[in-house]
């Protein structure tokens, strides 16, 4: 590959996977109070951004090209409702930054599938932004700047696991050890706002006491039992799919399996980095997603 032009970087927008997601209610803004183990995965978008700040110019322009398989760019907006225009506005408004900024973005994961794309392109396009604006804001400055363009952004933000509170904007690099992972996506999407008032609507209840599934993921302890995510039985209970692909993770040899963020995505545990599921097993859920599932790793992490 040639070296990048000056005034250029190329970044990794990984996708994010949630080990478990605890919702504790709904807020007073409308919002959910969260509680949720955010691991990067080596699923990635890439972004190569081409900035520069210069105070003669009268304004701020950014543009977005947007590449990759047709099925996953189609409903990628290329206007300033996609989180990556979005983020350079909200930076270049908090420093008042004037330039101009030429972001390509290559997709690699699926939209609306809880796998926090659009957040990770978000979170990388503010960290490169930040450098080649000359913006000079340190990580807790940026992390608010993420924040107010999505939940999941400060957490994708942290470079490693998260734990994320709050609305999603408190949060903590925690220690995570390497994960080995099978993906599988949907061809349809969800929705974030659906999900929650799909959880909104069964009345709750929030998830068991999350320190378990920290201390494993800490410890190496046994993990994969402790899984879980509140918005995965309302959102089921609309996609059963999501239950017909744990099924068959588990059957095929996954020591547990979840569904990731708001779904539809769901993701199963792997022994180690040569574990595969069972081949049966593999073939149905390429079937019944309709692509073969995605075998990925999470970095670990001594936080
Ligand atoms: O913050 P973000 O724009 O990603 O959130 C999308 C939607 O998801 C919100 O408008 C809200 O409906 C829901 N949400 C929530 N509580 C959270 C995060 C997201 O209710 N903590």
């Amino acid at each position: 590959m040639s070296r990048p032009a000056a005034n250029t970087r190329v970044v990794e927008a990984p996708a994010k996977v949630n080990l478990f997601l605890r919702v504790l209610g709904t807020r007073p803004d409308g919002y959910h109070e969260l509680e949720t183990l955010i691991l990067p995965i080596s699923l990635a978008d890439r972004l190569e951004v081409h900035a520069d700040a210069d105070p003669s110019f009268r304004t701020l322009s950014i543009s977005l090209d947007v590449t990759g398989e047709d099925a996953l760019i189609r409903d990628v907006p290329r206007d300033e409702t996609n989180l990556v225009v979005r983020a350079g506005l909200a930076l270049a408004d908090r420093t008042a930054v004037r330039g101009f900024a030429d972001i390509a973005l290559d997709k690699r994961i699926p939209s609306a599938a809880g796998l926090g794309g659009g957040s990770s392109d978000a979170a990388a396009a503010l960290r490169a932004l930040n450098e080649l604006w000359g913006c000079g804001l340190d990580d807790p400055a940026l992390r608010e700047v993420g924040g107010s363009i999505g939940s999941d952004v400060p957490a994708l933000m942290m470079g490693g696991p998260a734990l994320a509170r709050g609305r999603g904007e408190r949060v903590e690099a925690v220690a995570v050890r390497a994960l080995s992972l099978l993906v599988v996506t949907f061809p349809f999407g969800v929705s974030t706002p659906d999900a929650f008032r799909w959880w909104d609507e069964a009345g709750g209840p929030a998830g068991p006491d999350p320190e378990p599934v920290l201390e494993a993921a800490r410890s190496g302890g046994e993990l994969a039992g402790s899984l879980f995510n509140d918005l995965e039985a309302p959102v089921a209970r609309r996609h059963p799919e999501i239950a017909e692909a744990k099924r068959l993770l588990l059957a095929g040899g996954a020591l547990g399996a979840v569904m990731s963020g708001s779904g539809p995505t769901v993701f199963g545990v792997l022994a180690g980095p040569d574990a595969r599921v069972e081949q049966g097993a593999e073939e149905e859920i390429a079937g019944l997603a309709g692509r073969p599932p995605d075998y990925v790793t999470a970095k670990g992490s001594s936080a």
